[in-house]
């Protein structure tokens, strides 16, 4: 299938869209507590992107119920908000997807609650080097198997299991479009990345192996078949000619997260 290259005019709002997500996700790092519930972060998320003048693209898309993504532990992706308390050492991560003005800004991160063990902060760790890592790969003329292959060499060195069965995306008016960005691979292979794509990394790193279930009865939540952790970070990303723009870049350290050494004072 083709890949759509962006113009100027679509840029900006791509750029508009993944800040607003951005800026979401930051809020949620902000107000995570001991406590509360996976529904709490849907209402924050919820309040949060209608008052920035965006709709919650989850909201509805093929049935899904919430206005987020919110997965706990053993949960790979696609965690539905629930009355789930989160506990003292549980990792959730939360992903956020903002439409404005028509265009998709689709942004995740993987939280610590209260003070992490140390299985959780190996997986959480390097599922955030992963996206990195796979990050540092893109510019135009790459190829899309040169993402997936820095990204399976890391994590699977780091002795973890990254899924296949879910992959990043090209987006922009459409939520889930063109290529497929898989998180493992060989390199040289794949098709040809281009400059004024924009299409999203999102590397599910499980602490055992690579499988997962989709839940059964509600259809959407999928987990480890191993049940061990796993966690994931994801960008919304523009190529350039050297390189690319993350357009879902925080302007801020995200708390509860990315202030790993703080959270061992206590
Ligand atoms: N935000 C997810 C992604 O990164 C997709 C969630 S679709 C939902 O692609 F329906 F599960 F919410
Ligand atoms: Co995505
Ligand atoms: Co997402």
């Amino acid at each position: 299938m083709a890949v759509d290259i962006k113009s100027p005019k679509e840029i900006d709002l791509m750029r508009k869209a993944g800040r607003l997500a951005a800026d979401t996700l930051l809020l949620v790092g902000e107000k995570l507590r001991i406590g509360m519930t996976t529904d709490e972060i849907d209402r924050i998320v919820h309040a949060d992107t209608l008052r920035q003048g965006a709709r919650p693209a989850t909201l509805n898309y093929k049935g899904y119920p919430k206005s987020v993504c919110t997965s706990v532990n053993d949960i790979v992706c696609h965690g539905i908000p629930d009355g789930t308390v989160l506990k003292n050492g549980d990792i959730v991560n939360v992903d956020v997807t903002h439409v404005y003005e028509g265009f998709h800004g689709d942004t995740s991160a993987t939280f610590y609650v209260g003070t992490p063990t140390a299985e959780a902060r190996h997986v959480v760790e390097v599922a955030r080097r992963a996206l990195d890592e796979g990050i540092a790969q893109v510019r135009d003329g790459a190829r899309l198997g040169d993402v997936g292959a820095a990204i399976q060499e890391y994590v699977e060195r780091e002795g973890c299991g990254v899924v296949r069965d879910f992959v990043g995306h090209g987006i922009g008016r459409k939520f889930h479009d063109a290529p497929q960005v898989k998180h493992y691979g060989k390199r040289g292979t794949g098709d040809r990345i281009r400059a004024g794509m924009t299409f999203t990394i999102e590397p599910m790193v499980n602490l055992g192996g690579w499988e997962v279930e989709v839940d059964p009865n509600d259809k959407w939540t999928v987990r480890t078949a191993d049940g061990s952790l796993s966690a994931q970070f994801e960008h919304t990303i523009l190529v350039t000619r050297d390189g690319c723009e993350i357009l879902t870049a925080r302007g801020r350290a995200l708390q509860n997260s990315e202030n790993v050494a703080a959270l061992f004072v206590a």
